[in-house]
């Protein structure tokens, strides 16, 4: 008996050596070129139905998109936005708030809100102002949705922005509103109260620094014609680089 398995094994390391080199020869391939597959869509003989793949059973929910608590993720109740928020605000969750807000929205809206961020200050669309009446009164979902979906011209935040950070923004949001249009009653009993131009002095800065600001106009931006003196200096270049402007009709049009 022992004899045997030795014999077969022989044969068998035979038969394997012998394939292997038959294989290139026969054009048999099954490498990763070839291999067998279901491609999304791709109609398959494999089922009846001809699909590659099956049909989710219904009411079938993937792992981690179960997204049950509809106000969290929409921000609607009967399709209609909400004043509230889905969880309670912390000082936790406002400060994450901020936080967000200042690295995505402040660009455009500015760190107190105003719409007047840099990109704006420089030309882009305004955006909203947070301390108008008309945003003021609009429903705290309404935020969220806004983050959620693009408003107008700005653009959403949904991949940026998971919706417990844009839910944490809105509340920040209101902060931010409410920092700027709080009463005397907001203030506790016997707390000494002073204007933004008193807090603005005592801390070195000139009264006027809370006020609305603007970016002073752009200057020493040079102009079409200022590049004629560059474009005279270069025709003393030689002459391959000499020629490259001419075919640029902005820079003709300046002459
Ligand atoms: C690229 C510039 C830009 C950025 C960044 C930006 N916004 Fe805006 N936002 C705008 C513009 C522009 C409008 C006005 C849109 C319009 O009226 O067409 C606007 C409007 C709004 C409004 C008012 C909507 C209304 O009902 O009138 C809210 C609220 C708002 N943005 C929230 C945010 C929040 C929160 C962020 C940060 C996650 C953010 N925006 C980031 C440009 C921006």
């Amino acid at each position: 008996m022992p004899m045997h398995s030795t014999n077969s094994l022989f044969r068998w390391t035979l038969a394997a050596a012998t394939l292997a080199v038959l294989m290139p020869v026969s054009g048999c391939r099954q490498d990763m070129q070839n291999q067998p597959k279901m491609i999304p869509q791709r109609e398959s003989s494999f089922f009846a139905s001809g699909r590659s793949v099956r049909p989710q059973v219904l009411g079938s929910v993937a792992r981690g998109q179960l997204d049950a608590d509809t106000y969290f993720y929409t921000g609607m109740i009967d399709k209609k936005e909400q004043d509230a928020m889905p969880f309670p605000v912390t000082m936790t969750v406002l400060k994450r708030g901020q936080e967000r807000f200042d690295i995505y929205c402040t660009p455009c809206h500015s760190r107190v809100g105003n719409g007047r961020g840099m990109i704006v200050e420089r030309g882009y669309k305004p955006a909203g102002n947070f301390q108008a009446a008309i945003i003021r009164s609009k429903p705290l979902s309404h935020y969220f949705r806004v983050m959620t979906s693009g408003y107008g011209a700005m653009p959403d935040y949904a991949a940026q922005l998971t919706p417990q950070d844009r839910w944490a923004i809105a509340a920040y949001i209101r902060a931010l509103q409410l920092s700027q249009n709080a009463t005397l009653e907001d203030v506790p009993p016997g707390t000494n109260i002073q204007t933004l131009a008193e807090v603005s002095q005592q801390m070195g800065y000139s009264p006027n620094f809370p006020d609305e600001w603007t970016v002073p106009e752009l200057t020493n931006v040079p102009s079409a014609s200022d590049m004629k003196s560059d474009i005279d200096a270069g025709k003393k270049m030689p002459a391959k680089t000499q020629n490259a402007p001419k075919n640029n009709s902005s820079i003709k049009g300046a002459r």
